[in-house]
């Protein structure tokens, strides 16, 4: 009897206390805090993003073929069944969104080349395609803005996917040769380079969740194309690193840091629950860009292990995208055992998630294990009524100076994204724009709520 009480105040009252002091869930009181104090470095890099298929149009890839829909059940894939279709057109306005980008003041662009148009076919390259690319870094350059390329941000050509894509080791030299024949046509002119975005996105939602392609359900996937876009990371770096301008190239991975916080701190399933997603989503990645060595291991039913002491010396920066965290809380009777929950005192964004501005704190603190540069390269939000843009922009923003004024190593930002544009799974029905976008005559317009990131940007300029 004693026995079983002991085993029960363990696991329900002393772990979720345990836990509950180690991995506390920051909340500041913004009442006290004021939001005009917002001060950053003069050297500090602010810039926009945007990614090849969300914005260019006439992609053919395979996100392009999972917008058809599913090809056995017939259901759509993307909302109300949108497709990307022209998207944004940027393949041919970017000279003038080029100017919109000036507009706001701020001095780099981070964008993705399209592998697809670049190499529509195994091993043949399309000419026009690099010489479009090379147009665009010579416009932005001329114009004072520095490009910031992304190798690989969701989309890769078909014959690509119809091999396995990252499901398979031995894809990876695919990428490679394309990062190698892109590298030797623009590091002339290119300094910054983001290798990956977001392993975890491409991995969970393409092999978990199923939204995003090729829509598969299956864990044991979901950790192998984790571990694969790793070591494509790591291959890319040791080999563009030692190509001609590879030494003046400053490269990094681009990582999405979701954490997963426990609904019901007392409960120890919900807890249990957050500590495996996040080590699953965030930590077994910056484990191995620190350690050199992947494992996942799901007890009596899978266990992946990699390793690479390469990883340990693979990033320049590193890409830190942010947007928010997730509350889970344990249900038994759910299909994956948790659903997420939201706090009614919350402000929501368009997106299903929060306003949740302390976690980027949260998530500098934790990528700064690695310590090297931390480039935000994403943050923003979707905001169809433009009522909580400013507010979150805000927010952010001083997160960020704070993490600065505590010492951890942020150079830049980056606010997703410069123009509204086709968001995954969830169509065109999201506004992140600082630009909003009419998508019936193409006519671009600066948000109210976008005045704010411009006016910080211009204060702290305005110092040098
Ligand atoms: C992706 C972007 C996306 C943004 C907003 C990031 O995960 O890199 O492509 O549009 O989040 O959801």
């Amino acid at each position: 009897m004693l026995l079983v009480l002991s085993l029960f105040a363990f696991f329900f009252i002393l772990l979720p206390l345990i836990f509950h002091l180690k991995y506390p869930e920051i909340r500041w009181n913004w009442e006290k805090i004021n939001l005009k104090t917002i001060q950053f470095p003069k050297s500090f890099i602010w810039g926009t993003a945007t990614a090849s298929h969300q914005v260019e149009g006439n992609c053919i890839n395979n996100w392009s073929q999972f917008e058809g829909g599913n090809k056995t059940t017939g259901e759509p894939n993307i909302k109300d069944s949108q497709v990307s279709g022209n998207a944004c057109e940027h393949w041919d306005r970017y000279p003038k969104d080029i100017e919109l980008i000036k507009n706001i003041g701020v001095r780099y662009y981070r964008f993705s080349l399209e592998w697809s148009k670049i190499e529509p076919q195994k091993g043949m390259y399309n000419q026009d395609a690099i010489n479009h690319y090379s147009d665009l870094i010579n416009k932005l350059i001329s114009k004072g803005v520095t490009p910031v390329i992304t190798l690989h941000h969701f989309t890769h050509p078909i014959w690509f996917e119809n091999i396995g894509a990252f499901e398979k080791e031995d894809n990876i030299q695919h990428l490679l040769l394309f990062s190698e024949k892109v590298f030797n046509e623009y590091s002339d002119r290119v300094k910054y380079w983001c290798t990956i975005n977001e392993p975890a996105v491409v991995a969970t939602q393409g092999y978990f969740t199923g939204m995003f392609p090729p829509g598969k359900k299956n864990i044991k996937l979901t950790c192998i194309v984790l571990k694969n876009l790793l070591e494509a990371h790591v291959q890319i770096y040791k080999k563009i690193k030692s190509m001609k301008n590879g030494d003046a190239a400053q490269v990094g991975i681009v990582k999405n840091i979701n954490h997963f916080d426990p609904w019901r701190r007392y409960s120890v399933l919900d807890w249990l629950l957050t500590l495996f997603l996040n080590y699953v989503y965030n930590t077994s990645s910056i484990r191995f860009l620190k350690t050199g060595k992947f494992k996942i291991l799901i007890p009596g039913f899978l266990w992946i292990s990699h390793k690479n002491m390469n990883a340990c010396t693979a990033n320049d920066f590193f890409g830190l995208n942010y947007y928010s965290h997730n509350h889970i809380k344990f249900n038994i009777f759910n299909k994956d055992f948790f659903e997420l929950k939201f706090h009614s005192k919350d402000t929501m964004t368009d997106m299903p998630y929060t306003i949740y501005a302390e976690g980027i704190y949260r998530a500098i603190q934790e990528v700064s294990k690695l310590s090297i540069p931390i480039i935000i390269t994403e943050n923003g939000v979707a905001d169809k009524d433009d009522k909580i843009r400013a507010e979150y922009i805000q927010k952010y923003l001083y997160a960020t100076m704070k993490s600065i004024e505590d010492g951890y190593n942020v150079i830049g930002y980056f606010y997703w994204s410069l123009l509204d544009n086709f968001e995954w799974a969830f169509g065109y029905d999201m506004k992140f724009g600082l630009y909003s976008v009419d998508f019936k005559n193409q006519i671009r317009k600066l948000r109210e709520g976008s005045e704010t990131f411009v006016q910080i940007i211009k204060k702290n300029e305005s110092k040098i």
